[in-house]
C-alpha cells in the first residue's frame, strides 16, 4: 500500500486558533485527547470537568460555532474525515506537527511507509484466522501513538493489539487509534522495562465500530497475569522461541455488554 498523503493543516489551525485565546499547545492536545477519550468511553464528569475550564465567561463572547468547545468539536471532525480518507495515523501526525514548537511533545514517531515495510519483513507466520479460537498478540512495547500497531492490525485485523508507553499522552492516543480503527486491543500507560502498568485502556472491535474502556485496579492485575510470560521455560527454549509469550489462563472481566471479550490464550508476535 502506497504511504498516504497527511494533511495536518486544517486539523493544526483549529487547535491554533484555541492556542491564540491564551492555553499552551501542551494543554490543547491533552484536554483534546482526553476529551475524545472521556466522550468515547461517555464518562461525563470528567469531560464536563475539561469542558467548564473552557466555558469562561470570555469564551462566550464568541460566535456559536467559534466558541473553544466548538473548535475542540471541529477539529475531531476533522480528524474523523482525514483518518476516513487516508486510513492512517492523523492523530499521532498532528501530535508530531502540532508539538513542533513545544518543550513538552518533542518527539516523532515512525514514518507511516517505514512501519509498512516493518510490518511486511516481520510477519513471518500465515494470517488465517486460528481454528482453536485463540487471537494472535501483536506488541509494541514503546507504542507512542500506536502507529506501527495500526499497520499490523491492516495485515492481522483478527489480532489483538498490545500497546504500552511511558507517556500518558502516547499511551491514550494509542488507545484512542485502537477504537477508532476498530481493533481489538489494550493500550498500557507504564515502563515496559520495569512492567509497570499504571493504567489501562481496553478497546474491542464490533461490526458497529471500535469501543474504548479503562480497566480497573482488578481487570489490569488480571491482564498482568495474562500478558506474563510463563516462567517454567528453561533458557534454551527461551533462545529458540524468543518471540513467544503465552497467555496463562481465562479473560478479563467484561461488565459493559457491547464490548466483546477478546483476551484468551495468545501468542505475541513482535513488530
Ligand atoms: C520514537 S517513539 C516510537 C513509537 C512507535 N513505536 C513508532 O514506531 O512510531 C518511542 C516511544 O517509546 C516510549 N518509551 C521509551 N522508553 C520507554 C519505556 N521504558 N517504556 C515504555 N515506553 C517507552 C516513548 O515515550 C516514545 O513514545
Amino acid at each position: 500500500m502506497a504511504s498516504p498523503q497527511v494533511d495536518t493543516d486544517p486539523i493544526v489551525s483549529i487547535l491554533n486558533q484555541i492556542q491564540q485565546r491564551g492555553h499552551s499547545a501542551y494543554t490543547i492536545f491533552e484536554d483534546w485527547v482526553d476529551l475524545m477519550l472521556y466522550a468515547l468511553q461517555r464518562r461525563d464528569d470528567p469531560y464536563l470537568e475539561i469542558v467548564d475550564e473552557y466555558n469562561e465567561a470570555r469564551d462566550m463572547d464568541h460566535s456559536q460555532g467559534e466558541r473553544t468547545m466548538d473548535l475542540f468539536a471541529n477539529a475531531f471532525g476533522q480528524l474523523q474525515k482525514q483518518m476516513a480518507d487516508t486510513d492512517a495515523d492523523i492523530l499521532g501526525a498532528v501530535y508530531e506537527e502540532y508539538g513542533m514548537s513545544s518543550d513538552n511533545f518533542g518527539q516523532h514517531f515512525t514514518p507511516h511507509n517505514v512501519c509498512e515495510m516493518l510490518v511486511e519483513i516481520t510477519h513471518t507466520v500465515d494470517d488465517q484466522p486460528r481454528d482453536d479460537g485463540t487471537q494472535r498478540a501483536v506488541t509494541d512495547p514503546a507504542c507512542g501513538s500506536g502507529r506501527m500497531l495500526l499497520c499490523g492490525g491492516r495485515r492481522l485485523p483478527e489480532a489483538v493489539f498490545v500497546g504500552q508507553d511511558k507517556d500518558p499522552l502516547c499511551a491514550k492516543m494509542t488507545a484512542l487509534n485502537l477504537c477508532f480503527f476498530n481493533l481489538d486491543g489494550y493500550a498500557i500507560l507504564g515502563d515496559s522495562l520495569t512492567l509497570e502498568y499504571r493504567r489501562v485502556w481496553q478497546t474491542t472491535h464490533s461490526p458497529r465500530g471500535g469501543a474504548v474502556r479503562e480497566l480497573d485496579d482488578e481487570q489490569i492485575q488480571t491482564l498482568r497475569d495474562n500478558l506474563a510470560p510463563e516462567d517454567d521455560t528453561d533458557a534454551s527454549e527461551e533462545k529458540s522461541e524468543p518471540a513467544k509469550l503465552v497467555a496463562k489462563t481465562g479473560s478479563v472481566p467484561d461488565d459493559t455488554a457491547t464490548e466483546q471479550q477478546s483476551l484468551t490464550v495468545f501468542q505475541t508476535e513482535d513488530i
